[in-house]
């Protein structure tokens, strides 16, 4: 288990936000502080966290942990799709080749479940048997397995703005992706999904449903952004679910769920002033990020000294402070120091 009181000295120092005026035009994402280039972009992976596409605060360590997990998928799934991933200069930090961004978020989902106001379970509650063209059978509970998996592509919206679920014909009309192209990235999406659901499955875990973001470069598709991380994806516990969801329970989230799930419980889903973050949730909610690291971690033979960043001895956590951050940044492409770094009072 994560030592908690670990977690709990890194809540003053957490990595809020960036601001180097010499690494290329910066596009501040939710969670993201990307550094546009020519060719590249430098992507600083903050420990902001965001629900309803709302930044809501930070969670130690989070930044760290989601750029470790998305390095080992971005391996794991290379010979299924070519990925943006450059370099790994800082913990932190990925040089990514620019791409040119396919507006369409191919949103794949295994289980009937969701909280946000695009989510399946929200659509199927309501009444909607279609989803994004797919159909639904009726009588079906909260959480529980689809048939098959599917494919229910949302909109890329503006920043501040929602994403919205739509059917592929709909995206088409708009103009954001053409049939072939679409139909391409759905092949994609569905074996990334499925070799997912595998890897997590070993290691007592279901990948309930991710969101994959494409582009273009030279001509060729590539996975972008991140992939199969507890902020794209809802990972739940294997061993409890089927008795838990016989019971009517949540199943047991490692993902940015269990922050939602408590936001709705503080009545806010999106529209209004969000609640603070808690100390004592942004330390469960790293616990979680972590926790769900370890099994890429042993997969990726951390144990075994063959992953640089996190040896066994030295979890994720022990390597964010700031002595680390000043001695590592000057020798990668970010040569400012981390005094800039905005920490929450
Ligand atoms: N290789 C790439 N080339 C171009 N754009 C990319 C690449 N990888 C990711 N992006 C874009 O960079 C941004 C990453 O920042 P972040 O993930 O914080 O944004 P977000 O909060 O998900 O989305 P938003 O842009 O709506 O704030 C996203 O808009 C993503 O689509
Ligand atoms: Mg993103």
């Amino acid at each position: 288990m994560v030592a908690r009181d670990i977690l709990q000295q890194q809540l003053p120092h957490t990595l809020v936000e960036t601001n180097y005026e010499d690494q290329g035009e910066l596009y501040r994402g939710k969670v993201r502080d990307n550094y546009i280039k020519e060719e590249t972009i430098t992507m600083v992976t903050t420990d902001r966290i965001s629900a309803f596409d709302r930044v809501l605060g930070t969670v130690p360590f989070k930044g760290q942990a989601l750029v470790e997990m998305a390095d080992w998928w971005f391996g794991e799934t290379a010979d299924i799709v070519a990925n943006h991933v450059l370099r790994r200069p800082h913990p932190n930090v990925w040089t990514v080749r620019r791409c040119d961004p396919i507006q369409v978020e191919m949103v794949v989902r295994g289980y009937l479940t969701g909280i946000t106001p695009t989510s399946i379970w929200t659509a199927y509650e309501k009444g909607d048997r279609n989803f994004c063209g797919n159909e639904l059978p009726d009588g079906m509970r909260k959480h529980e397995k689809l048939p098959e998996p599917i494919i229910t592509p949302s909109t890329k919206a503006a920043q501040g703005d929602h994403d919205e679920s739509v059917a592929p014909e709909e995206l088409f009309r708009r103009g954001a992706v053409d049939p072939g192209l679409y139909q391409e990235l759905a092949k994609i999406s569905m074996k990334l999904y499925r070799r997912g659901v595998k890897r997590a499955a070993e290691h007592g875990m279901i990948f309930v449903d991710t969101k994959y973001e494409f582009g273009i470069s030279s001509g060729k598709i590539m996975l972008m952004d991140e992939v199969n991380t507890p902020d794209s994806s809802r990972y739940w516990m294997a061993d409890d679910y089927e008795k838990r969801f016989e019971k009517g329970e949540e199943p047991r989230k490692f993902d940015k769920e269990y922050v939602r799930t408590w936001l709705a419980e503080q009545g806010f889903r999106g529209k209004g002033k969000p609640p603070v973050l808690t100390d004592d949730l942004r330390v469960e909610a790293a616990a979680r990020y972590i926790e769900d690291l370890h099994w890429r971690g042993d997969a990726a033979g951390i144990g075994t000294g063959r992953r640089r960043n996190l040896p066994s001895s030295q979890p994720v956590y022990l390597v964010l402070d700031d002595s680390y951050l000043k001695q590592t940044f000057p020798v990668a492409s970010l040569p400012q120091n981390f005094d800039q770094i905005v920490c929450l009072p």
